[in-house]
């Protein structure tokens, strides 16, 4: 099999058979296919696509490329979940002691946060102590006593993936819906849980600009996690503005403790009833919507998910008392207030734009070396629809250097758009798949 054969091939919009998909995958990991050929064959399937099957034995490709993790040892049936990512997405932290605390175990392995989204392993490590450098024995364990672990993905999952996706990166063929559907499910695939729940965001913030190629990318993704045997559903929620009010890793985790305890926003909130229904019907642990959110509900109001997240900083060596009392939690020399010069309705806030704001005061990584500050970031104190007057307080941000903060002002001033009338309602939950 030559490589030449299988670029000529996509170029002229054949598929390609499993074999020479697999041909390339594992010899592109391997270092024996240079980096101008695979550039060649992922911009011609940038332009002629790949159809299910070809991307289902790209998928199983990557899968098998490197080492995969078997659950089995963990009791019950373990649910995952997965964001494509967005802006001030606590959703894991509130949601992980949710369920877990509903009795479905819940296992997540994890990333840092890079551009302009967050990580929840960087959130996390504004707890002191908290290791999320589990060992697998570890993780399984901390699952079959409380129901739930966070940690790193140590192993050596999906190099193929790794691979492919830094090349796509510097190729321009990063936005091709089969390429990403099978990234993301080449590394949920490579951890085996039982089900998974995928939250596939849309709007400014988001991979996805437009809800029809946010459906499409949810169906492709379900379609690969079910020929796998795995039981998955996608919900397509909006990322047009930051969810939530925090964006900032320390800022998130106390906007987590406050959700678990009552008191967090109200999208944050709805999006983790939404999720947590889906995975308690997955786990089988109820048989219906109206029964899940019942028990979820009262997972909040007991506060029993809010002693799991308790439990868990426990069990990974993190200190409860910033838990308890998350004033305890990194903070910035400074806090500044962006009052509005107008009145009206807000809008619009794009969420990419807060993000690379909140990346500019130090919260995020530029470069996968980047030293994060935990403690920066910005609260949103109006969001869209919300009635505003002049004066009033649309954000704080939470900055260790001033000359930086002021910058970020005058941006967070023009990305909030303010308006005569108000929008007619939003929606939070686009569609369910
Ligand atoms: N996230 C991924 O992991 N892969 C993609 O291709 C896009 C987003
Ligand atoms: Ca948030």
């Amino acid at each position: 099999m030559r490589m030449y054969d299988i670029i000529e091939k996509k170029r002229d919009g054949l598929p390609l058979k499993s074999e020479e998909i697999s041909f390339f995958v594992k010899n592109y990991t391997e270092g024996n296919i240079p980096d101008y050929q695979a550039s060649a064959l992922l911009m011609a399937i940038f332009f002629n696509k790949l159809n299910d099957e070809e991307t289902l034995h790209l998928t199983k490709a990557m899968v098998e490329s490197g080492d995969t993790v078997d659950l089995s040892y963990i009791n019950g049936i373990k649910v995952d979940k997965h964001s494509t990512g967005g802006v001030g997405d606590t959703t894991t932290l509130v949601l992980g002691p949710m369920v877990a605390s509903c009795g479905v175990p819940f296992v997540k392995m994890s990333g840092r946060g890079l551009g302009h989204t967050g990580g929840t392993l960087d959130k996390l490590e504004s707890i002191s102590g908290f290791n999320v450098n589990l060992s697998k024995e570890d993780f399984m364990n901390n699952v079959n006593d409380i129901n739930i672990a966070i940690c790193s993905q140590t192993a050596n999952i999906t190099p193929a993936d790794k691979k492919l996706y830094s090349l796509r990166d510097v190729t321009a063929t990063v936005d091709n819906l089969s390429l990403i559907a099978s990234s993301i499910m080449s590394k949920k695939l490579a951890i085996k849980s039982d089900a998974i729940v995928l939250d596939v965001k849309v709007g400014s913030g988001a991979f996805m600009k437009d809800l029809s190629h946010a459906k499409e990318l949810a169906r492709l993704m379900v379609n690969i996690g079910n020929k796998f045997g795995r039981k998955t559903v996608a919900i397509v929620t909006n990322m047009d503005e930051p969810l939530g009010n925090a964006i900032g890793n320390a800022l998130e985790v106390k906007e987590a403790i406050e959700t678990l305890q009552g008191n967090g926003p109200k999208d944050l909130y709805e999006l983790c009833m939404t999720l947590g229904t889906k995975l308690l019907i997955l786990a089988e642990r109820v048989d219906n919507e109206a029964e899940a959110r019942k028990l979820l509900e009262e997972s909040i109001n007991s506060k029993k998910a809010y002693n799991k997240l308790l439990e868990m900083v426990e069990e990974q060596g993190g200190d409860v008392k910033y838990i308890q009392n998350p004033n305890l939690l990194p903070k910035t020399k400074y806090v500044m207030e962006i009052k509005s010069k107008t009145s009206g309705f807000v809008r619009s806030i794009n969420a990419e734009e807060i993000g690379k704001c909140v990346l500019s005061l130090g919260a995020g990584r530029e470069t996968i070396d980047s030293v994060i500050d935990l403690g920066a970031g910005v609260i949103l104190n109006k969001k869209v629809d919300d009635e505003v007057q002049i004066g009033e307080t649309l954000a704080f941000i939470h900055t260790e250097d001033l000359d930086k903060g002021k910058e970020v002002e005058n941006r967070i001033l023009d990305i909030y758009k303010i308006g005569e009338k108000n929008i007619d309602g939003k929606t939070l939950i686009f569609d369910e798949i």
